[in-house]
């Protein structure tokens, strides 16, 4: 048997495998195709304070290596999460954390507060990142700002918190450290790239809010230089998300540093991709000599680097 298990803070996951949150709904739309206990950490779609009809479409283009989306954020709010789709999460033996974010910074503390009594809820990830509503990256893209708002969520709440990062920055390290200084137990990275793309017919934008976020395989190469430049700066754990497509591009990313990923995109073309890369994670152990998976996490080798 191969130990699978990883730690993120004190949450302890079977495996590193969780569900990028927007990617998974609410899990329930998976039941029959993936077996949901046997994912290590299942990552809801965000909830905001209030409920959110999403912006107007065209929401999403498929591109030859990836998708771009422009949801905006449509969900049903934190009082009717916890009536309509915490029923059916508390059913899990896994681990459930919940994706929150806030039109401000109140916002985030006000939907933590709200779930704080609910059961079944092993944590939560901090949509610092969202290029697709008003002021939606600005939370992890200036370090004061990521920083308070980790701090006055530390202050609701002892569940782990994981600050999602947007790539679209100078220094992602910088937005980083604030979240780690903050009280984030876990920094998770990265959310899309921002990207466009025009109807050259009508020469309009694709997308009715013109730009969106850009995911999929093409931003793999992107996202594993931001996970190994954080897991490089930060003590907390990273963990990586951009373009996890098969066990393969997972075990790049544990060995660049990441302690545990997120499967986004692939599952809307590959919609059981979660339970393909476990097992494909245990084969490379198995064909490796890999008793633990732990012992990848970091195992970069550096030194003919040449910067
Ligand atoms: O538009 C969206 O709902 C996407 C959210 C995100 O990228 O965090």
């Amino acid at each position: 048997m191969i130990d699978l298990s990883v730690h993120i803070g004190s949450l302890a996951l079977q495996n590193p495998v969780m569900t990028a949150s927007g990617t998974f709904g609410y899990a329930d739309e998976f039941k029959e195709i993936c077996d949901l206990n046997d994912i290590g950490a299942i990552i809801t779609k965000t909830v905001t304070p209030h409920p959110r009809p999403g912006n107007p479409p065209r929401r999403i283009v498929e591109l030859p290596y990836g998708m771009l989306n422009s949801i905006g954020l449509p969900n049903v709010g934190v009082e009717s999460f916890i009536i309509e789709k915490m029923p059916f999460l508390q059913t899990l033996k896994t681990n459930v954390i919940i994706n929150v974010a806030g039109t401000d910074e109140e916002g985030f503390v006000f939907c933590v507060q709200r779930l704080e009594d609910v059961s079944g809820i092993a944590g939560y990830e901090l949509n610092f990142s969202c290029p697709n509503v008003k002021g939606g990256t600005s939370f992890s893209s200036d370090p004061g700002i990521a920083e308070r708002v980790t701090r006055n969520v530390r202050k609701t709440t002892r569940r782990p918190i994981i600050a999602k990062l947007t790539p679209n920055v100078t220094s992602i390290s910088e937005i980083g450290r604030a979240c780690e200084n903050g009280g984030a137990d876990a920094v998770s990275a990265i959310n899309t790239v921002v990207g466009m793309a025009i109807d050259i017919k009508t020469r309009r934008p694709r997308l009715s809010t013109g730009t969106g976020g850009y995911s999929g395989p093409a931003i793999k190469p992107i996202a594993l230089a931001k996970v190994f430049e954080l897991s490089r700066c930060l003590s907390i754990p990273v963990i990586a998300i951009g373009g996890i497509a098969c066990a393969e591009d997972a075990i790049e990313f544990l060995i660049a540093g990441a302690t545990a990923f997120q499967v986004g995109t692939v599952n809307f073309y590959e919609p059981d991709a979660t339970m393909t890369i476990k097992k494909g994670l245990e084969y490379y152990c198995q064909k490796n000599n890999i008793q633990k998976i732990a012992d990848l996490i970091g195992s970069i080798q550096l030194k003919e680097m040449a910067k």
